[in-house]
């Protein structure tokens, strides 16, 4: 099967909802992508799941690179979006311009993203000209975190509702083809997506989104202390992993592994 791509995510608003959810690594992207979904996103909590630290920012276009490539060659039928890191695109659209090129000429991803509403429109728009499909990413933007006074729920009043609206309307009408809502109330999230033509993909924003997302490490599990309100877990890998290893600790320190069938 052909890989999914901007026209079919766009044409699945209204009809079928999307499956988004973050891979970093190409078994992992196999599995993910044989799984079904629609999307593979190569994001930026790459800096917190994988390297371990407490926030997205030091993730550097080098890392995006490299593990949207890993992704990229693991997966044959999701379309693949690579984030763009923090201050990668701020600076201006000429960074923007450069590094989005960047990372889908040596990442190889079918589309990138990026946060902000109105305040990255111009990007956006440049991107989106020079042929780069682009995700637009709204509401709770972690790159924002010390801004935002930590992980909140973002539009809880009127007028950060208000512009979280203008946010995703600027996204839209500068040229991305789909839009991430977080962490916003679902009624908010409902109202946006009414209000768009262009698709929009849910993290903690409700069920009336036209799609959702998910870190995969935490919904499978594998981010053991991490339990927001929005998660959801599907599976326990955390512990399916400690008891493996633990018994594979076991048999070798007793001499149990390998035995005659597992070895030559
Ligand atoms: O970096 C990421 O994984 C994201 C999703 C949570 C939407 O931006």
């Amino acid at each position: 099967m052909a890989r999914f791509n901007v026209h079919d995510i766009l044409k699945m608003k209204g009809d079928e909802r999307i499956v988004m959810v973050t891979a970093y690594d190409a078994t992992f992207a196999k599995l993910l992508d044989r799984s079904g979904a629609d999307m593979l996103l190569v994001g930026d909590s790459l800096g917190m799941v994988i390297q371990g630290h407490d926030s997205t920012l030091p993730v550097a276009m080098e890392h995006m690179i490299y593990h949207t490539a890993a992704v990229v060659r693991g997966s044959e039928r999701a379309l693949v979006v690579g984030d763009l890191p923090f201050m990668s695109y701020q600076i201006s659209v000429e960074d923007a311009l450069r590094n989005g090129g960047w990372l889908m000429a040596d990442g190889g991803c079918q589309a990138v993203k990026l946060e902000g509403g109105v305040r990255s429109a111009a990007a956006i728009k440049a991107l989106v000209h020079a042929g780069v499909p682009v995700v637009g990413h709204v509401g709770l933007t972690p790159q924002s975190v010390n801004a935002m006074g930590g992980f909140k729920v973002q539009g809880k009043n009127e007028a950060a509702a208000k512009a979280i609206m203008e946010d995703a309307l600027a996204v839209q009408d500068a040229g991305a083809f789909c839009v991430v809502l977080e962490a916003i109330p679902a009624e908010l999230a409902a109202k946006v997506t009414a209000a768009l033509d262009i698709p929009t993909v849910g993290i903690g924003a409700g069920v009336h989104c036209d799609g959702q997302v998910l870190v995969s490490y935490d919904y499978l599990g594998l981010n053991e202390g991490f339990q927001p309100r929005f998660l959801k877990r599907y599976a326990n890998l955390g512990s399916a992993v400690r008891e493996a290893t633990m018994c594979y600790a076991d048999e070798v320190r007793t001499g149990a592994f390998p035995d005659d069938e597992h070895s030559f």
